[in-house]
């Protein structure tokens, strides 16, 4: 493409209205308040805060702090993974069954596009809202962290030589995986509408539900299960390089969600009046709706089942999953205590002597820091 140094500069108009005293406070962008009073860690706040939100320091909320330092702590990138078994694995006719190569493509259509809409959501919903610095500070950690996700899998269908238009088309072609991106959606699609505020108990209940839908229920729960899938070939070391950069993103995402718990429930403590009983009821049927999403996602992927994994098993481990979500935002269990049908999925998040789980880099991994799980 020629560049024509003659295209007119468009003229690009000026507001002459500042952003009003409201907006100024909450999102950053308003007007520079001369001889203002210093923020008081008092004033700091969630959501609706008053105080200017550019000030990070002092700390109020300290764990949202050292969220930031453990995300940077924990820093990788795909590229530093070797795929060479990968790709022998792939492209030999005997290395993956039909029904294991079913599972891994649709996973990887599952997870290409999702990252995409975590970091969308951040960016374009949560960031606007969460109207405190150090919570602002965790979420550009997290923005990047979504980016290298995505990263990964531009690096795995490099790597494998896969279709990239079926790849990333996937959350468009693939009734299951469509239904779940369409689901969370509806969550973020609020916040499209320019003119939303929080401050209201309407508001602020959309707010709280965009949260669960995306840190507890996408990132939470989904994501597990998908875990669980590439890890359980890695186990039985398949696809190795795909199922190290799967625990790389296991421990960035368990990260996200017990940031995106703190974020409700700092939220619960500071606006109590949102977490009503029909509030409560709410979630659990969100939680109720994402577990018949994930058993149709589970059956698409594994129609048949295979060794150490089937539909059935995800359907378990996402009860499991959901119990403990629930304890975790205060709430009783949805279902009947299940098994853990993956207990080494609790190993991997849980136990530091899983560092070398695969016997593969991970375990001499110091680039970016410690492999601390937790
Ligand atoms: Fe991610
Ligand atoms: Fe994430």
């Amino acid at each position: 493409m020629t560049l024509n140094w003659n295209t007119p500069t468009p003229s690009i108009s000026v507001p002459t209205t500042p952003p009003s005293a409201d907006t100024a406070d909450g999102t950053g962008l308003g007007r520079i308040e001369r001889g203002a009073g210093r923020v008081m860690v008092s004033e700091k706040a969630m959501i609706n805060a008053q105080a200017d939100v550019n000030q990070l320091l002092p700390l109020k909320y300290q764990w949202a702090w050292e969220k930031y330092l453990a995300g940077c702590n924990n820093h990788w990138m795909p590229t530093e993974v070797a795929m060479q078994a990968d790709i022998a694995l792939w492209k030999s006719p005997s290395g993956l069954t039909a029904d294991e190569r079913l599972m891994v493509s649709r996973n990887l259509g599952f997870f290409a596009t999702s990252e995409s809409l975590v970091a969308n959501n951040i960016v374009l919903a949560i960031y606007r809202h969460l109207t405190n610095p150090e919570c602002r500070q965790y979420l550009l950690r997290q923005a990047f962290e979504e980016a290298i996700h995505t990263h990964t899998f531009q690096y795995i269908c490099e790597s494998l030589g896969l279709d990239e238009g079926e790849l990333f088309n996937m959350y468009r072609e693939i009734p299951s995986i469509t239904d779940k991106a369409a689901w969370a959606l509806q969550y973020t699609q609020t916040f499209a509408d320019p003119d939303f505020r929080t401050g209201t108990p309407t508001a602020d209940q959309s707010f709280l539900r965009d949260l669960i839908a995306f840190y507890v229920i996408f990132e939470g729960m989904w994501f597990y299960t998908g875990f669980a899938q590439i890890l359980s070939l890695g186990r039985r070391n398949k696809m190795i390089g795909v199922a190290e950069m799967y625990q790389y993103i296991l421990r960035d995402e368990s990260v996200h969600l017990n940031f995106g718990i703190d974020v409700i429930n700092q939220i619960k403590i500071e606006n109590p009046h949102l977490w009503t009983p029909d509030f409560q009821r709410e979630v659990r049927q969100m939680f109720l709706e994402a577990c018949e999403l994930e058993i149709g996602y589970s059956r698409d992927t594994m129609p048949n089942g295979f060794l150490g994994l089937n539909a059935q098993q995800c359907e378990t481990y996402m009860h499991f999953i959901v119990n403990r979500r629930c304890q975790q935002l205060g709430m009783a269990p949805l279902f009947p205590q299940p098994a853990n049908p993956f207990p080494w999925m609790s190993e991997i998040i849980d136990l530091q002597k899983e560092k070398n789980f695969f016997e593969t880099r991970v375990t001499d991994y110091k680039t970016g820091g410690s492999l601390d799980w937790d």
